[in-house]
């Protein structure tokens, strides 16, 4: 509705993952190098963390174009299933055909295990991508490791990437599953954008959509910042609300006091009211220990 207005080409903040879109800040391209390096070890599994909606999927399909011509890849989206029910999705998406009669765990365990044995001879790699793999029940994540045992000499022929939230790290640290946690051979941690980059990122979105930075003011920016606390996803729904309310509105840029009109919509008054009021919170304590710090230097002078 407000690209005409605007002067856009396309939703700049549309929250469907366009590659087009795909703004690398340094934490994603170190998510990426990580990824990347951790599959070419040795070990069984690599895995990405991040809070909700911090990019995590995107990166994976950055990933996923990256990788060696001579990949195999299964891909599970969902992942809270029972550990038969991943182990016959593993058959599905290496394209293995199974006797639906004949199925059990070692069944499925054993066509998988001589596929990959196939593959290896054929001078394929296989990756397991599993994201959302917070919902992986314990069990399930030891039938994987048991996936994960056939190797050569020199490597694993399954290399799994776990990807998932925070939950994903604590699951890891149950004692059952010490055994796969050892087996982690590159594991990163995805955080939220800073202000630089919040900045970098909306810039980039609107110059793909032909847009220009200076759509959002220089206080928008800052407030963008406070406000989504860097996630991606949340800057897209912010930012697109914004657009549309000062488009409403008849105004030429988008101004903080619309910007946080509509935050306010989205994300309601109180969540707003108190990321405003942290911030505050955060400059009274940091004005009260440079006083204290002038005051005793000055102390320190007089004495
Ligand atoms: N590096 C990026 N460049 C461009 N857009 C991004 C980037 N990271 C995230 N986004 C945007 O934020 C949205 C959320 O990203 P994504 O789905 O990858 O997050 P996630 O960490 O997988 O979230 P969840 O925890 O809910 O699975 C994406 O649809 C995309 O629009
Ligand atoms: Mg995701």
């Amino acid at each position: 509705m407000y690209l005409n207005y605007f002067g856009l080409t396309d939703n700049p903040f549309s929250i469907a993952p366009n590659p087009d879109y795909l703004y690398m800040s340094p934490r994603h391209k170190e998510a990426l190098a990580h990824l990347t390096f951790g599959l070419r070890e040795s070990g069984g599994f690599v895995m990405l963390t991040g809070e909700v909606g911090t990019g995590k999927t995107t990166v994976s399909r950055k990933l996923l174009q990256q990788l060696p011509d001579h990949t195999q890849v299964a891909m599970i989206l969902n992942p809270t299933l029972s550990a038969i029910e991943l182990l016959a999705t593993v058959c599905d998406e290496l394209g293995i055909e199974c006797d639906p009669d004949k199925a059990s765990l070692k069944y499925f365990t054993d066509r998988i295990l001589a596929k990959l044995a196939d593959n290896h001879h054929a001078g394929f790699n296989t990756v397991l991508m599993i994201d959302e793999a917070q919902h992986l029940l314990p069990e399930v994540l030891e039938q994987l490791r048991l996936l994960t045992n056939l190797e050569t000499n020199r490597e694993k022929l399954l290399k799994v990437v776990l990807i998932g939230q925070p939950e994903l790290q604590q699951l890891l640290k149950r004692p059952e599953l010490r055994q796969l946690s050892q087996r982690i051979t590159a594991r990163y941690h995805l955080l939220p954008l800073n202000a630089g980059e919040v900045s970098a990122y909306v810039a980039h979105r609107l110059n793909v959509a032909q847009g220009d930075i200076n759509l959002f003011s220089k206080a928008t920016l800052k407030a963008i910042h406070r406000i989504t606390a860097g996630i991606p996803r949340v800057i897209n729904l912010l930012c697109d609300r914004a657009l549309m309310l000062s488009y409403t509105k008849h105004h030429a840029v988008v101004k903080k006091p619309i910007f946080l009109a509509a935050a306010k919509q989205i994300l309601g008054d109180d969540v707003v009211g108190q990321r405003l009021r942290h911030q505050h919170t955060l400059w009274l304590g940091l004005t009260f220990v440079s006083a204290m710090l002038v005051g005793y230097m000055l102390g320190a002078w007089y004495v």
